[in-house]
């Protein structure tokens, strides 16, 4: 996701060079990707909310629907970044256990002469519902979506020129809204991961949806003549490694991983060259098999990791340290680098005991399944029917 916004900010920088009349929307589940964050996560959950939430400042983004990711962070959290980046959150139908708005129902931007109201709404189909449930429990509900809108559509009927609606539920809902409540423009969706090349059209509303983790960006553009009618055209830009790196976007990713650094790391900074791994304890007695694993990409696995900025990040440190978050194991909060990498312990277990006495031997020969945990069906599809293959490669 982080990759995603490098480009994204290259993208709208050079877009907006050309293009005055530019507004940047997101329907929401953008700052955070888990319903359950665990314990030892959250603080960096937080500050990386807190860093898309600058880089999204900084391309100039105008509306943000709440989505339940949102939330995931807490709500005084939510709160806190909107107060402190003046982060446009908006939420029509979010209400607290009184009834009352907890964000701004829509915001009015003037854009190159034109007022643009941008409005935002949960969904409460059961693919949303459920998530947002588990997250917030009973403190906050979500009022009736079309009654909501048709309400605040009525209200920025004299008031603008342009009606957005961001959503944040099943597609089909966003048809309904299409069709029943007259003087929406667009209709631009989430949470369902539907990536649409081409709108969908009904009653003169254009849909849009761009995909999930900002792997695209959705360029709508719409001419709206005196009578109403419109000409729409759309596309869906790969954030692709063919657009460059923006780099202030990449001094803030560093400053972030600075700060997570020190969230981690207690006491004196040892430089990495001067960390002795785990595995080599077991160069002493196993030295053929210790040469062969450090030629193996398993050997390097972390490195990757820092090559892509992301080496404090769970959801990939899971698979790229040895044994992450197990008794004995790499934790996030800890961030032990001796157990960085696929090391012997990731596939042989836990070896406190046999370098205390060599006889005691468990996890000898591991077998496919102790590589499908980390090459999984969706990552390596062809894993278990090439394992000999894959094993050759490691083989010691
Ligand atoms: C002090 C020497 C010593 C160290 C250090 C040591 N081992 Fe061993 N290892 C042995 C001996 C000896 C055996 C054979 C034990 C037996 O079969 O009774 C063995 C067996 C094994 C086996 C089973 C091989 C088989 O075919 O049964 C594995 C796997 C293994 N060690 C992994 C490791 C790992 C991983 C480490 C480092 C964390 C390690 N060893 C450290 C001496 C050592
Ligand atoms: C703890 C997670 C983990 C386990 C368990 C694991 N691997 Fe890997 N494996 C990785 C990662 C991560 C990489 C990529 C490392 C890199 O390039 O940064 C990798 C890379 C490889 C590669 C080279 C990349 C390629 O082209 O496919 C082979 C071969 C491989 N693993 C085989 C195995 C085999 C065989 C097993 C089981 C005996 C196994 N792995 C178990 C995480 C794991
Ligand atoms: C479920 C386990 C798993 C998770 C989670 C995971 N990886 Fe990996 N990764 C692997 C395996 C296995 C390989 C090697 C096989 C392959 O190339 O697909 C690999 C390979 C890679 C490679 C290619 C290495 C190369 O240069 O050939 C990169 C880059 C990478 N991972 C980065 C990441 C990042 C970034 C994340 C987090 C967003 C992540 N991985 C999360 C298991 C995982
Ligand atoms: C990616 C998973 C993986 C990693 C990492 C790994 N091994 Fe193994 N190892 C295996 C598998 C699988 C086998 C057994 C295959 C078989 O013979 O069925 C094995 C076998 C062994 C054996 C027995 C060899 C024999 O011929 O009897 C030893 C000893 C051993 N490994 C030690 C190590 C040491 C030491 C390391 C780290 C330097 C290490 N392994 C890293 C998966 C791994």
């Amino acid at each position: 996701m982080l990759g995603g916004l490098y480009k994204k900010t290259t993208y709208l920088n050079e877009y907006r060079k050309t293009e005055k009349n530019l507004v940047v929307v997101d329907s929401g589940d953008l700052l955070n990707e888990h319903t359950q964050i665990k314990e030892s996560f959250i603080a960096t959950a937080k500050l990386k909310g807190e860093l898309i939430t600058k880089i999204q400042k900084n391309i100039g983004i105008d509306a943000i629907n709440v989505g339940e990711l949102e939330l995931a962070l807490g709500l005084d959290y939510i709160k806190d970044i909107e107060k402190k980046y003046d982060v446009p959150f908006v939420s029509a139908n979010i209400v607290n256990d009184k009834k009352e708005l907890v964000f701004k129902p829509y915001v009015i931007k003037n854009i190159d002469n034109i007022k643009v109201g941008i409005i935002g709404i949960m969904g409460t189909t059961p693919d949303v519902v459920k998530p947002f449930e588990e997250i917030v429990g009973s403190t906050l509900s979500v009022l009736d979506p079309i009654e909501t809108v048709t309400a605040k559509v009525a209200e920025l009927r004299d008031k603008v020129d342009f009606v957005i609606v961001l959503t944040h539920q099943h597609m089909g809902r966003n048809w309904i809204i299409a069709r029943k409540i007259n003087g929406v423009d667009v209709i631009v969706g989430g949470h369902h991961k539907q990536k649409l090349e081409t709108p969908y059209e009904a009653n003169n509303t254009y849909i849009v949806q761009a995909g999930e983790k900002g792997q695209h960006q959705g360029m709508l553009v719409i001419e709206k003549a005196a009578d109403g009618t419109k000409t729409v055209t759309n596309k869906l830009v790969s954030m692709s490694d063919k657009i460059a790196d923006d780099p202030k976007v990449k001094g803030m990713i560093d400053e972030y991983n600075m700060e997570v650094n020190k969230l981690y790391t207690s006491g004196p900074i040892v430089k990495d060259e001067a960390v002795t791994l785990r595995s080599a304890s077991c160069n002493d007695c196993h030295s053929d098999a210790y040469e062969i694993w450090q030629k193996t990409d398993h050997a390097k696995a972390f490195q990757t990791l820092i090559n892509k900025d992301r080496q404090f990040n769970p959801d990939c440190l899971v698979c790229h340290t040895t044994r992450f978050e197990e008794a004995g194991g790499f934790t996030m909060k800890a961030q032990e680098k001796e157990l960085r990498n696929v090391q012997c312990e990731s596939c042989h277990g836990d070896k406190t005991e046999h370098l205390n006495d060599p006889s005691v031997v468990s996890q000898a020969k591991p077998g496919v399944e102790t590589c499908l945990r980390c090459h999984t069906e969706h990552r390596c599809p062809d894993f278990e029917k090439e394992y000999q293959k894959e094993w050759e490669q490691i083989k010691h």
